[in-house]
């Protein structure tokens, strides 16, 4: 009988033969640039497991591409990139990587919030170009942390690990999300910075639109390393623009890696390439998470970080 196959469609951060017994087929496209469409579509066509990352769009294209396939196990805490439903009606499970990126995702949005709050760009440039003449006392004055209100938007894991760091700092926090918190409307118009660690889902697409960028104060101060489409970038190229906003630090994008042409020369916006999760340790054991799940699967076994249900095959 034929070894099943695992598809891997980039580079990891650790082997994956280090985890993937010797019973399993490894396929792998061993780079960080991303596999062209019609290419991923046949390199799945004999894969009994595929472990894409949050780039590959994962459809009913490429399910029907895919007819062997079992599970898809997204290096990724979010997913969605992938059809859950159409996983779920194919029995294919799919499998995230929860947990493990909580903190690193966290450090990088305080991160953001820090560089933006203190102009670190900016102070950075000056030195490096040579335009830093000495101290002033009015040189490139920033936002002080202590005292400040921060609006959490999504209290899950990443959330409430960015509330934790933002009461060592002196910080109000304030949130809103499903489970509880304060309405939306109130964050909006309360908080002094505003920081976004929801999930994408239809409900969420746009959450920050022209409507609720107004609602913030003048001068607000806005993060997303969640993702990009929960934002509505062309409302908040025109609340930049117009001054509403005081600035925005941003680690996703609406058509990610596209960035909106209006933030790339602006002083008043922070822009990272989506590296929320970018340590070794958290990019090791999310590929160990991912890869762990395959090897169950193939096994006949339930994946231990499952998204869907599905019925023994
Ligand atoms: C995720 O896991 O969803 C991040 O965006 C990438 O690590």
């Amino acid at each position: 009988m034929d070894k099943p196959r695992v598809f891997i469609t980039r580079k990891l951060a650790l082997e994956p033969a280090s985890i993937l017994g010797p019973g399993i087929e490894i396929d792998q496209f061993d780079s960080e640039d991303p596999l062209p469409r019609a290419r991923l579509l046949e390199r799945v066509a004999q894969a009994s497991a595929l472990l894409p990352i949050l780039g590959d769009r994962i459809d009913r294209e490429l399910l029907d591409a895919a007819p062997r396939l079992r599970i898809v196990a997204n290096h990724a805490v979010g997913y969605d990139n992938v059809d859950v439903l159409a996983c779920t009606a194919r029995g294919v499970w799919v499998t995230n990587t929860p947990g493990v990126l909580t903190e690193s995702t966290a450090d990088l949005a305080f991160t953001l919030l820090l560089t933006l709050a203190r102009r670190i760009r900016e102070g950075e440039r000056m030195v490096r170009e040579g335009k830093w003449l000495g101290w002033a006392p009015t040189q490139l004055l920033g936002m002080e942390l202590r005292g400040k209100t921060l609006g959490i938007i999504g209290y899950g894991r990443i959330g409430q690990a960015v509330a934790r760091r933002a009461e060592g700092f002196g910080m109000r926090v304030i949130f809103t999300d499903e489970r509880g918190g304060v309405p939306l409307d109130e964050l909006l118009s309360t908080s002094d910075i505003i920081t976004i660690h929801t999930p994408l889902m239809p409900e969420t697409h746009h959450l920050i639109g022209a409507a609720e960028l107004l609602r913030m104060k003048r001068g607000v101060l806005l993060i997303n390393n969640a993702r990009g489409p929960i934002v509505d970038e062309a409302a908040l190229v025109a609340a930049l623009q117009s001054g509403h906003l005081g600035g925005a630090a941003l680690d996703v994008y609406e058509f990610e890696p596209k960035v909106h042409p209006a933030l790339l020369g602006r002083d008043d916006v922070v822009l990272l390439p989506h590296l929320g999760s970018a340590t070794r340790e958290t990019r090791e054991a999310m590929g160990r998470l991912a890869l762990t799940d395959i090897e169950l699967v193939l096994r006949g076994e339930r994946p231990a970080h499952p998204v869907n249900e599905v019925a023994a095959k």
